[in-house]
């Protein structure tokens, strides 16, 4: 099995106006996956900023969007079997 890493990002913007993955309680999503004991890094931005909170798989290069804590139990295991 190929080692899987979670890259989070966590990158926060100042205007309210503007999206952000830290807004939408990226760093919480962290703490999640470090539970499960899944390696995980916070990334910074991938530039999907609307669509976030983005979580993206390494090696497959998979994205999920909207991605909230209720997610992370179906992701990480979805990602255990490559
Ligand atoms: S702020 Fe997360 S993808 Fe841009």
């Amino acid at each position: 099995m190929t080692d899987v890493t979670f890259l989070v990002c966590t990158n926060r913007r100042l205007s309210e106006q503007n999206a952000s993955c830290a807004a939408r309680g990226s760093e919480l999503l962290i703490a999640k996956l470090r539970e499960l004991g899944a390696n995980v890094q916070a990334s910074c931005c991938f530039g999907h900023c609307a669509k976030g909170a983005v979580v993206r798989v390494i090696p497959s290069g998979k994205f999920y969007y909207g991605v909230t804590e209720d997610d992370i139990s179906e992701i990480f295991e979805q990602n255990q079997a490559e």
